[in-house]
């Protein structure tokens, strides 16, 4: 979908996160983070980043990923959250951002944890590429030490590296 695009987040997106994500529709299906949490990943501490989703030229959701390359763990990606769900906004910010980290970083492959229950986010990563990730050890071990393992009824998804 057209009107989609990614930016750095910054202090003055702040009210706007934690709002989103501290709303009743969205607190029970998304993990929660201090205000500094969201600060830290802005200022790129401990290979964090955090991005805003735009649609229209205002923000619609955000991002929040962590590179693990020196760990060997690709990049993880934390956290997506909308606002106005089921309007094509997701995928379009999920596909930009799965371009433009391969792009930029050249992560051998990108990897989220999700609810074996989030039946909408897993048809989005699917539509994606992204296919389901059960590593064995000591892989798994790798990627919880580089970001976190699957909360229980939650699992991996991965997409590869093209070429
Ligand atoms: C997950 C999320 C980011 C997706 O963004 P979105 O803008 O709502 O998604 P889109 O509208 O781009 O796409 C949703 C797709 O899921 C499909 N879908 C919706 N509910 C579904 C269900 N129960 N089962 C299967 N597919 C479903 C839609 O049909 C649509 O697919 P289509 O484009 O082929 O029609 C968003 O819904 C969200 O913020 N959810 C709450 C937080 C969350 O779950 N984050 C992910 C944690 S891992």
């Amino acid at each position: 979908m057209s009107g989609v695009r990614l930016r750095p987040s910054t202090p003055a997106d702040l009210a706007f996160i934690t709002t989103l994500e501290r709303d009743a529709e969205n607190r029970t299906i998304i993990g929660q983070w201090t205000d500094e949490e969201h600060l830290a990943a802005m200022r790129g501490e401990a290979g964090r980043w955090h991005t805003i989703i735009e649609r229209g030229g205002v923000p619609a959701g955000y991002m929040i990923a962590y590179d693990c390359r020196d760990a060997g763990g690709g990049v993880h990606l934390k956290r997506i959250l909308v606002g106005d769900k089921e309007r094509g906004t997701g995928k379009a910010a999920m596909r930009l951002f799965v371009e433009e980290t391969f792009t930029r970083l050249a992560p051998d492959f990108i990897w989220l944890n999700v609810y074996d229950h989030n039946a909408r986010a897993q048809a989005v990563y699917r539509a994606l590429g992204f296919r389901d990730y059960h590593p064995d050890e000591p892989e798994a071990s790798r990627l919880t030490a580089a970001a976190e393992a699957p909360a229980r009824n939650a699992h991996r998804m991965r997409i590869d590296r093209p070429g």
